[in-house]
């Protein structure tokens, strides 16, 4: 309180200033009486999109008053309408369009620490997009057919009765089983993304784990979803553009839905699957646009847990990137949005659960946002995993790690991510193979849903669930991982 009254006072004496913008002079304007304000003549023009976030006090209410400041700068030519998003869940703060001469005059009046302004940028889905869609049916009536066969092992610890599917995709194999997959090498390369493999799982298969799929939408019509996919949140921006709307026009989205827990290529074939669509169909989203996903999805994930009592936990699944630009491939530059960044680690820090792709441009994951936010602490002695979220790399049918796979002390663990069958847009049995670290990471996805179906003590607890990832994950399996720093793991149920 007493901080807000101080703050007040700046914004006052700061909107009685005269306000020089691009060297011209304008006249001060009135001091806000809440009567509209008058714009001044020849405010400048050019807006560029911006996230502010402000700090909190110490019992976590706003130091700083969105709704004050935007009508604070009003006068000096802010436009409400240029307003994209408010936070108030992952963060107190706002993302606009405005104006360097806003700017300059919003970070003269706001407290001095705490403050984070910065540009919005776009993220990348992790994964070539095939250029033909959206006509894409290219493997009609597969993945309609019942999959699942009867019990055929005997239940090992913790499974209560373990299922085979006999017509799997190689990857949900490789994670039910240590070795590697028994490949004949003189096999055409098509036979990897082929349904011939077998994948073993507790019939518990994720049910009641809700899914966030936070891509470009998802198709949710596929016969492979079987009604448990859905869509429950997309961003204004894509909504309101009528090339967009809620739709997936990209085939992403659905695709890393269709790994995480569809029926046919899933890995959590009972979990809820929601489509989060902050990303369009060149696979670009804007970091605000993120953010605002992110806020959603934690606001959801509050109400589940507070209105559900079988409720069995979230899990986030990301599968974009802010690349490294080209120029700076060999460099150590880290692309980083602080903000969107911070979001994230806020919805985990309130348990859910967050996997994310490490990036397809063969660096050091380290260096690429949000990939790092996985990375080891070093704590004097040894390398601990207090950052929380899990960040996957990609392998291929042989146990090679893909040559485009980021890599090093970031990657939590690997997953398959070459030759990836999955649904797809185009009609309800669309199926299409991708490769990328986006379809790696929804493997680890699927698979932390799977062990929250199972075992309900690690329901949020984001640290433990990462720990068991990498406990029960396969070791000295993999080839090409050249970096010595790396965790060289590969996903396993545990079965
Ligand atoms: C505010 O922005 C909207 C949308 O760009 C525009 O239509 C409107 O005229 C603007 N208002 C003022 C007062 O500049
Ligand atoms: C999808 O597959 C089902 C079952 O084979 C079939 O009945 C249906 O017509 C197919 N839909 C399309 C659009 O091809
Ligand atoms: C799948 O399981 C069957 C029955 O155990 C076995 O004959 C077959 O070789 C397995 N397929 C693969 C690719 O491991
Ligand atoms: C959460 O629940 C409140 C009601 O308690 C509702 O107003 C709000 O829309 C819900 N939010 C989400 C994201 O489901
Ligand atoms: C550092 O981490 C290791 C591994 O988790 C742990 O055994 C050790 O006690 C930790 N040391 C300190 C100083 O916290």
């Amino acid at each position: 309180m007493q901080l807000f009254a101080i703050f007040s006072t700046l914004l006052l004496s700061v909107a009685a200033l005269p306000a020089p913008h691009n060297g011209e002079y304008h006249p001060p304007t009135q001091p806000d009486t809440g009567a509209t304000p008058t714009l001044p003549s020849g405010h400048p023009t050019k807006y560029t999109p911006y996230l502010f976030r402000f700090p909190r006090a110490k019992d976590g209410s706003p130091v700083v008053n969105t709704e004050d400041i935007l009508t604070s700068l009003q006068p000096h030519g802010f436009n409400k309408s240029h307003l994209h998003h408010k936070f108030t869940a992952t963060m107190n703060g706002f993302s606009a369009d405005m104006s360097e001469h806003c700017v300059k005059i919003l970070k003269g009046m706001l407290p001095p620490s705490g403050v984070i302004i910065e540009p919005i940028v776009t993220y990348k889905v992790q994964a070539p997009l095939p250029t033909n869609t959206p006509q894409l049916a290219d493997t009609p009536n597969f993945g309609s057919a019942n999959p699942v066969s009867k019990p055929v092992q005997p239940p090992a610890p913790g499974i209560t009765r373990l299922q085979t599917q006999s017509d799997a995709t190689w990857g949900l194999q490789r994670i039910s089983q240590k070795q590697m997959i028994p490949v004949d090498f003189n096999a055409s390369p098509s036979r990897a993304a082929s349904p011939v493999f077998n994948y073993t799982f507790d019939e518990s298969a994720g049910e009641g784990v809700d899914i966030y799929i936070i891509d470009t939408g998802i198709n949710i019509y596929h016969k492979s979803f079987g009604g448990r996919a859905d869509r429950v949140y997309t961003a204004e921006s894509l909504k309101n553009d009528p090339k967009e709307g809620v739709v997936d026009r990209a085939g992403h989205g659905t695709h890393c839905a269709g790994t995480t827990g569809s029926r046919a290529f899933g890995v959590a074939k009972k979990a809820k699957i929601h489509a989060i669509k902050v990303m369009g169909g060149e696979g670009g989203g804007l970091s605000s646009d993120i953010a605002a996903g992110i806020e959603f999805m934690l606001e959801r994930h509050r109400n589940r847990t507070r209105d559900d009592p079988n409720f069995k936990g979230s899990v986030a699944s990301m599968s974009f990137g802010l690349d490294v630009p080209d120029e700076e491939r060999d460099g150590d530059s880290v692309s980083t949005s602080p903000i969107l960044e911070r979001a994230i680690m806020k919805a985990n820090a309130e348990g859910i659960h967050t996997v994310i792709a490490a990036g397809n441009q063969g660096i050091d994951a380290c260096r690429v946002s949000p990939g790092f936010l996985s990375r080891k602490v070093y704590n004097g002695s040894d390398f601990e995993y207090l950052a929380s979220v899990i960040t996957v790399g990609a392998t291929d049918i042989y146990d090679n790690r893909a040559d485009f796979s980021n890599h090093g002390p970031c990657i939590t663990t690997y997953a398959p991510g070459v030759a990836v069958l999955s649904t797809f847009v185009g009609n309800e049995n669309s199926t299409k193979v991708l490769q990328g670290t986006s379809m790696a990471a929804p493997h680890v996805a699927g698979l932390v849903a799977y062990f929250l179906g199972q075992d309900q003590s690690l329901k949020t607890d984001v640290i433990g669930m990462k720990k068991k990832v990498m406990n029960t994950a396969g070791k000295g399996f993999l080839h090409n991982i050249k970096d010595e720093m790396d965790t060289k793991i590969l996903a396993f149920n545990g079965v």
